[in-house]
């Protein structure tokens, strides 16, 4: 009874330490700061389902985005909005979904606290926007095929039964989506293979670069395995992952 509750304390502690090695790094700023600006929209219209975008010049480090402080603010209301941010394209969207914005208002956009992986924050970015109706919503399904085609040089190394560190690109939804990375930087344990919505939280998005938290050699297509793919290529994939990493039924059942 009494090893057995010593045993079970031993675990608790060892829980905890690795709980607290998950936290991300404090929030001290290094000077220097990342520059950034909003490019779209770029008249100040906001489509009332619509989000910003916000070019960045660095690869910003996902941990800093949790607590970032986000907001959009119209007199005394304030909305809180989600942060997500492209490495491909190096574009943060500001996105203040579920919430529908009131064409009847103008709002303030206020983003400061991101930081890239060496610790430089990003310049504090406030922006005004004017409201208008709904956009059409975008596309989905046609997104997977040009996915199919990226991953195509890939499955040389990443298919079947043998595939590199049991990621198989043609079974996305069992060996990616969701899935924690085999080898992984210490100090990014939030990252998956695959994250639905957040390609900043993707490895696979770090390892198709050869830049950020990535352990091992970067990923590029079967004729040449380190050299990574265009960028277009890789924004493909990051778009496809933003509008929450889609997979049609027909394509893999
Ligand atoms: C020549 C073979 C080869 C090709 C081509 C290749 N990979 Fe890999 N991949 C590997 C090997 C080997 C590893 C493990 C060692 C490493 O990461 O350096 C790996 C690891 C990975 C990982 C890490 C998985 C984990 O669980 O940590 C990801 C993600 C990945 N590859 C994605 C890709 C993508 C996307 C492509 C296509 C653009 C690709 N790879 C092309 C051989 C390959």
């Amino acid at each position: 009874m009494r090893s057995s509750t010593s045993c079970t304390r031993w675990w608790l502690g060892l829980f905890f330490v690795a709980v607290s090695c998950d936290l991300p790094p404090p929030s001290q700023a290094i000077e220097g700061s990342v520059a950034a600006r909003v490019v779209d929209p770029s008249d100040g219209i906001l489509p009332r389902n619509g989000s910003v975008a916000i070019a960045v010049g660095g690869l910003l480090d996902p941990a800093s985005l949790y607590g970032a402080d986000a907001l959009l603010r119209s007199g005394d209301r304030e909305l809180g909005i989600v942060l997500r941010f492209d490495p491909a394209t190096r574009v943060l969207i500001a996105d203040p979904a579920p919430a529908l914005l009131d064409p009847e208002l103008d709002y303030t956009l206020h983003v400061a606290g991101p930081r890239d992986f060496e610790g430089r924050a990003m310049e504090t970015v406030e922006a005004r926007f004017r409201v208008v109706r709904d956009l059409a919503a975008p596309e989905r399904d046609a997104d997977f095929e040009a996915v199919t085609r990226v991953f195509e040089g890939c499955r040389g190394c990443h298919e079947g039964p043998t595939a590199a560190l049991g990621l198989d690109v043609t079974d996305l939804r069992r060996t990616a989506i969701g899935v924690r990375p085999s080898e992984i930087a210490a100090s990014q344990s939030s990252l998956r293979i695959i994250e639905p919505g957040h390609p900043e939280r993707s490895y696979l998005v770090y390892k198709m670069l050869g830049e950020g938290p990535i352990v091992g050699a970067p990923m590029g297509a079967i004729e040449a395995p380190d050299e990574p793919l265009p960028r277009a290529a890789i924004a493909t994939i990051t778009r496809w992952i933003a509008r929450g990493a889609v997979i049609p039924d027909p394509e893999q059942p």
